[in-house]
């Protein structure tokens, strides 16, 4: 069975055509003002995101490619006669930490949803926040009391949705009814499909974020097992699904949306290799618990924006090993599962922690835990950083093969879609 995963890297190429920039003219250490696209014989993709920040060793990557000569929108041509010609301004990480101290206490009380399921016109009993960047308003002022209708205009603004915590129960009523809804409607069998795997996700995410405030909890390990027999049934009977179980172009970066995403590309993985379903399974539960011990590491660490010192590196560092100890004694996790979550961070070289172990002492389902780890962090946005394209996040990760298992990386590529 193969996976394909073209949604995930197919850009529509802008409307106005393209224009050529020599990639010598690229600069680093500025924030790219506009998307920088590529001719790939005759298609067209995009590598890297605005707001992408080009470092030397993204030009190297460009050089050793090949590429020579990159592309950008015509309608850009006024900022890229800008970009040409800008001296490198100071960034200003001072700034955004005072307009915003509050960001990682926002963050840690708020949950992130699917906006597909706040359709216009239902009715919801819930607020629901809007985050962009670092700016979290409400939108909507909902009580049980006091239920709003959504209105359509409401779905075109940019940035993550969020509610309350203490509101995930009234969200979880509220994406139950509309499946109830939904069922009586004449939905197409494409439509049934994808509220389906939406229902699958936003549970699974609400199931984590449970599992991340009570890491201890048995009867939530207990709960994580059954999701990923259904994200594994689910992703077996319809490889497409795997887009629509995924978090993409999320502004912004959770734990618990992060854990699932990891999960299952995972998953995808161990059945592109052909991986029996009980070792699927076995990679699933490591592969979804692999942060579980960033809910022992304190969230003004985890949520720092910009660069972390090196103590806090170092505690960040310890996830791994707590994740471990919070876990090692609970019946319901498959002894394998434990190698996902101890080894994600090892690499090949000996250059990972915690154990700095090299090549065949990291095992299979660390090494592909690694590597989908990775891809995840990369292409995901944060407020302060542009995610990068699927396309650079691959070609950064091969950049480094001899960390990461040449074999799965390809596995891995083919899955993505043919991105080369
Ligand atoms: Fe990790
Ligand atoms: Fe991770």
């Amino acid at each position: 069975m193969a996976v394909n995963f073209k949604y995930v890297v197919t850009e529509i190429p802008p409307k106005e055509g393209l224009v050529m920039v020599p990639t010598e003219r690229l600069q680093t250490g500025i924030a790219l003002p506009f998307n920088v696209y590529i001719k790939d014989n005759t298609v067209i993709k995009k590598i890297f995101n605005k707001g992408n920040i080009l470092n030397s060793l993204f030009l190297e990557i460009l050089k050793d490619k090949g590429i020579n000569n990159v592309y950008i929108d015509k309608g850009e041509i006024k900022s890229l006669e800008l970009y040409l010609t800008q001296k490198k301004p100071k960034r200003k990480i001072q700034d955004i930490k005072i307009a915003y101290s509050n960001y990682s206490f926002f963050k840690e009380k708020h949950h992130q949803i699917d906006r597909k399921l706040i359709l216009p016109n239902s009715k919801v009993n819930f607020s629901i926040y809007n985050l962009k960047g670092f700016e979290l308003k409400k939108i909507v002022n909902a009580t049980i009391d006091n239920p709003v209708t959504i209105e359509s205009n409401l779905l075109e603004l940019d940035g993550d949705f969020l509610i309350e915590d203490k509101d995930i129960p009234l969200y979880e009523e509220y994406i139950k009814n509309l499946a109830e809804f939904l069922k009586k409607e004449n939905l197409s069998e494409e439509d049934k499909r994808i509220l389906n795997n939406l229902l699958l996700k936003e549970n699974s995410k609400t199931l984590m974020k449970e599992l991340l405030k009570e890491p201890r909890s048995g009867e939530k390990i207990k709960k994580v097992n059954e999701m990923v027999d259904n994200i594994i049934n689910q992703i077996i009977e319809e490889p497409e699904s795997i887009y629509s179980l995924l978090t993409l172009k999320g502004y912004d970066y959770y734990t618990y949306t992060h854990s699932i995403n990891v999960g299952v590309l995972a998953i995808g993985l161990g059945i592109q290799i052909k991986m029996d379903k009980d070792s699927i399974y076995k990679l699933g539960v490591g592969a979804i618990l692999h942060d579980l011990g960033k809910a022992d590491i304190p969230h003004e660490i985890l949520n720092k924006q910009g660069k972390l010192t090196d103590t806090e590196y170092q505690i960040i560092k310890q996830h791994v090993i707590r994740g471990y100890n919070i876990l090692e004694n609970n019946k319901d996790i498959p002894k394998e599962s434990f190698v996902a979550l101890l080894q994600h961070h090892e690499k090949l070289t000996g250059r990972g922690y915690p154990f700095g172990l090299k090549g065949d002492e990291i095992k299979l389902f660390g090494r592909i835990t690694a590597i989908v780890d990775c891809y995840d962090a990369l292409t995901t946005r944060r407020p302060y950083k542009a995610p990068l394209t699927p396309f650079f996040s691959l070609s950064l990760i091969s950049k480094e093969k001899e960390n990461y298992d040449r074999e799965l990386l390809k596995e891995f590529v083919k899955m993505l879609g043919n991105v080369r």
